[in-house]
């Protein structure tokens, strides 16, 4: 007999049974119905109470309740952990995306085999590579002996069920396009699949308390339905990042529920899988030889820590009508405003000329201060006087042509001066000190100073 209000759904092909049965009448499958409450009030209207009484409904609370820091799992990977914002925090859902190919599997199984020698319960389950191929990873980069449980598998339902057996703390998922859920009639990678498969892997998290790592592949052209469906069902979303071509690879925070979105993580990708590289302010300098025209150090801070990198740019004259412009690194939205306030407020023509700038090293920049390195390259590049190889230059561009103040200006100065580098072309008045500043209240002046090397 069916119980008051209950509905059985077959979960296959959806059909509505009024009792239980193992086989579905409408599809044939067996063992797919599911008990369900029926209701027949429409959807989105609330139930009287059923005492007829109002109940208490809500209870609110206030803010001044102090609440312990969220527990971490300390993974030992300083960058990676730094970047969670002191470690990944149990039952919690992390998404790590990247291009293919970036060093998204070989980071995860440092990080996996890192956390288990620190004594976590770790489980590293592969959709995309065999066991064999996984292990052999992990041997080549001298992590054989670290106790991660490892699987090749790409059925949600078996997934979901083997992580409820063992109690794990950490669980990689590599990756969320290969997972399928037979639920579902859409192939793996589609929409519906990802989104199924991401929604109850982050509720298992929460259930269970461990804290999951799902890989996403992201494609240029976005072809591939993306993770992007999964960004908001998750805590934090990490962007692995790398130009082809060199080592460097940079973990940043997108979006962090339990930590700062600035932290940078750098890497450095060898034979023996990632590196970390624990001071990077000297990385992104091309050192060696005379700085040329068109080359800038740029003083930066990437979360909590200076960074020094060169931009580099090129100003030559156009063969074509409509002259180039190619950024790597920086924003291309950016670089058409300093032109146009380098042009208008400096008397620095662009209009039939290309426009190259790199930033060195294949970092990419997007602190506001780069505006007036920027600018110094270009500016450099176009009159063709190099600025002094001791040099360093930060500092904000507004439209009006005007040099403003950016924050954390002594943390830049110090890093400066740590790597030798002795001068600053700077916002605010002329300074001296261990490093000395140049000052530039107005991006004319700083100008003036490049075209006649005057840097008192
Ligand atoms: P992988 O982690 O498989 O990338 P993803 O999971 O993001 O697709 O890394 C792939 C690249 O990393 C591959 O081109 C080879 C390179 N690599 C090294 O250079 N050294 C190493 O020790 C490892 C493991 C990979
Ligand atoms: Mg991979």
């Amino acid at each position: 007999m069916a119980r008051d209000g209950a509905i059985y759904v077959c979960q296959a092909c959806g059909a509505v049974h009024n009792k239980w049965n193992g086989q579905c009448t409408a599809c044939g499958a067996w063992n797919t119905l599911v008990e369900e409450v029926s209701s027949s009030r429409p959807p989105g209207a609330l139930a009287p109470a059923k005492s007829g009484k109002v109940r208490g409904g809500l209870t609110f609370e206030t803010l001044d309740v102090e609440t312990p820091a969220p527990p971490r799992i300390v993974t030992g990977m300083e960058e990676f952990d730094r970047v969670c914002g002191g470690g990944v925090v149990p039952g919690s859902a992390i998404l790590l995306a990247g291009d293919p190919g970036v060093g998204k599997s070989t980071l995860l199984m440092q990080v996996c085999a890192s956390a288990a020698i620190n004594g976590a319960s770790v489980a590293y389950i592969s959709g995309e590579e065999a066991i064999e191929q996984v292990r052999a990873r992990a041997q080549r980069m001298g992590l054989g002996h670290a106790t991660v449980k490892l699987a090749a598998e790409t059925a949600l339902r078996d997934i979901v069920e083997g992580l409820k057996r063992d109690a794990f703390d950490l669980v990689v998922i590599d990756s969320v396009q290969t997972l399928w859920s037979d639920q579902l009639e859409a192939g793996p990678g589609s929409v519906a699949q990802v989104r199924a498969a991401a929604g109850e892997l982050v509720r298992l998290a929460k259930k269970r308390r461990i804290a999951v790592i799902l890989v996403g592949h992201v494609t240029k052209d976005g072809q591939i339905a993306g993770p992007r469906v999964v960004e908001h069902m998750v805590d934090a979303v990490l962007s692995f990042e790398g130009e082809r071509g060199y080592p460097f690879r940079i973990l940043r925070a997108a979006k962090n529920r339990f930590g700062a979105t600035d932290e940078i993580g750098v890497f450095e990708m060898g034979d023996g899988g990632l590196r970390e590289v624990k001071n990077p302010s000297a990385l992104f300098l091309n050192d060696g030889g005379e700085r040329s025209a068109g080359a800038a150090v740029f003083a930066g801070i990437e979360g909590s820590r200076p960074v020094l990198v060169e931009f580099q740019a090129l100003v030559a004259p156009s063969a074509y009508g409509t002259p180039r412009r190619a950024v790597v690194g920086w924003d291309s939205g950016r670089l058409a405003m300093v032109l146009a306030v380098l042009e208008a407020r400096c008397g620095l023509g662009f209009g039939d000329r290309d426009v190259y700038l790199n930033v060195a090293g294949g970092l990419r920049i997007t602190e506001p201060a780069a505006d007036l390195a920027a600018a110094a390259a270009l500016a450099s590049s176009a009159l063709d006087q190099p600025l002094p190889q001791d040099c360093v230059v930060f500092g904000e561009i507004s439209l009006s042509g005007d040099v403003r103040a950016v924050g954390r200006t002594d943390s830049r100065l110090k890093e400066a001066a740590k790597l030798g580098f002795a001068r600053a072309l700077a916002p605010g008045p002329s300074v001296s000190g261990p490093v000395t500043v140049a000052g530039a209240t107005r991006l004319a002046d700083a100008v003036r100073r490049i075209g006649d090397g005057d840097w008192r």
